[in-house]
């Protein structure tokens, strides 16, 4: 990326600034044309390790990579312009020391030239987000249903339900806050959590099933547009079927080649012409 084109991108602090103010509309995005695509249309783009099971068919996302991560991280950044690019950390790069979190986060930063990574976690993680941000890498947090914790939630659903848990991702949301997170994807609360974490924090809120109780929002792409096979979550409006598009070209393809009406004349190389034939 060139200096240039570091100009015309939106910034953390941009970001941070619009608590409260206007929406901050987030996607995630795993490839190059896919980010070219949303990259009019979005403030930032989050590169999530859910690609472990919308990309690679896994069941969870705790066997995504850093590899895997940073090669998807600068493939959006490559095809993207405008919008900020956060990469997840994903399970096992960051949890065990701020020092092996810097390391990591350092290696995303400066081989996908992406503009913040993303942690999962709470106060745990606060010492950790502190320690990035003071050595210059803006962090995202993300509170409420950590996916890389299912073992540990037993699941998927809602979070916040207990007065407990409710109390507990409040102060999981302050402490990450206060560490310096520039912002906070809140995923899968019920609402008046979504609220009141939202007013607890001065850092924008991203929700995900997590109601407009947010300052902005993220969807996983593949959801809206209708091409994840597995099913669509409660909190997903679709946009688009793109998946029965797909299954439709692809139908009309094959038909085509069985009857050998595919390729056509216009879709042949000719050898040229030497005016001897
Ligand atoms: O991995 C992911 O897609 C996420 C979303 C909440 C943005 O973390």
């Amino acid at each position: 990326m060139s200096a240039s084109d570091r100009r015309k991108r939106i910034t953390t602090p941009q970001l941070q600034a619009r608590k409260g103010g206007e929406p901050i509309v987030s996607l995630t995005a795993y490839s190059a044309p896919m980010a070219a695509f949303l990259d009019p249309h979005v403030d930032v783009f989050i590169v999530g390790d859910s690609l472990g099971m919308v990309f690679y068919g896994m069941d969870s996302t705790l066997g995504v990579t850093l590899d895997m991560m940073i090669a998807h991280g600068a493939a959006v950044v490559r095809g993207s312009e405008r919008a900020c690019v956060t990469v997840d950390m994903p399970f096992g790069s960051y949890q065990e020391s701020p020092s092996l979190a810097f390391r990591n986060a350092a290696r995303v930063m400066a081989e996908t030239g992406c503009g913040a990574v993303k942690v999962e976690g709470g106060v745990e993680m606060a010492e950790t987000v502190a320690f990035l941000v003071k050595r210059g890498i803006p962090v995202m947090g993300h509170v409420g249903l950590t996916p890389q914790a299912v073992n540990q939630l037993g699941g998927y659903g809602a979070r916040g339900k207990s007065r407990a848990e409710f109390a507990r991702i409040v102060a999981d949301a302050r402490a990450v806050a206060d560490a310096g997170a520039f912002s906070v994807v809140v995923e899968g609360v019920v609402e008046p959590l979504a609220l009141a974490v939202t007013n607890a924090v001065s850092i924008p809120t991203i929700g995900i099933g997590a109601s407009a109780a947010c300052d902005g929002q993220v969807l996983v792409t593949e959801d809206l547009l209708g091409l994840f096979t597995d099913f669509t979550p409660k909190f997903v409006r679709r946009y688009a079927d793109l998946g029965s598009q797909i299954g439709e070209a692809a139908a009309r393809y094959a038909e085509d080649v069985r009857a050998r009406s595919f390729p056509g004349p216009e879709h042949c190389f000719r050898p040229p012409k030497t005016g001897k034939d």
